[in-house]
């Protein structure tokens, strides 16, 4: 926990100074775990994500474990529930934000080599099935993690922080 920490979270939410927000917006396509969502939505917090679009069997507010992973972030990130992911990739559309899945499949382009148009948003899949096909299929680009080890795929909350945080360092070194 950092100094700051204590001081702003004890502060009412309309007390809080709006923060510059990154125009990254998150798809979470049907994500089992409410853990995961929670985890996701700190990373987001964390990267001060434009916004949390949270579909089809995602845990949404108010939830048990959400909120202890979470830990409250969800009321500083802001978020919408779909029960369809494609009213969330419709709602992205609308503003001009393109859509890349984030996915391990043949044709991905690996995450070093993807040149990240701004803003963007990036949409992540179940635990067990992944993006669904019908989801992908509207995606502008499919982008994944290199894999170094025996397994093909990591934990989705981590595959979002690895994102996330490549996409601002890459904005940034553009820049600079
Ligand atoms: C555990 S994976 C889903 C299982 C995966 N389809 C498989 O066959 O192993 C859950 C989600 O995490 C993300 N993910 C995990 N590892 C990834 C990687 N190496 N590259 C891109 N996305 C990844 C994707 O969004 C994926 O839908």
């Amino acid at each position: 926990m950092t100094e700051l920490e204590p001081h702003y979270a004890a502060l009412p939410l309309e007390e809080r100074v709006p923060i510059a927000r990154q125009p990254v917006h998150a798809i979470l396509d049907n994500i089992r775990s409410a853990f995961n969502v929670g985890s996701i939505f700190r990373t987001s917090d964390a990267g001060a994500v434009a916004h949390l679009h949270l579909c089809g069997m995602c845990a949404h507010p108010p939830h048990v474990k959400l909120e202890k992973t979470a830990l409250g972030a969800f009321e500083y990130v802001p978020w919408t529930y779909h029960e369809r992911t494609k009213d969330a990739v419709a709602a992205v559309r609308v503003q001009g934000v393109p859509v890349i899945a984030i996915e391990v499949t043949e044709d991905a382009i690996p995450l070093p080599d993807f040149a990240w148009p701004q803003p963007v948003a990036i949409m992540f899949g179940n635990e067990v099935t992944g993006i669904h096909p019908r989801n992908l299929a509207r995606c502008d680009a499919i982008v994944r993690i290199p894999m170094h080890g025996y397994k093909n795929s990591i934990n989705v909350a981590t595959a979002y922080g690895i994102v996330l945080y490549h996409i601002l360092q890459d904005w940034q070194g553009r820049t600079e």
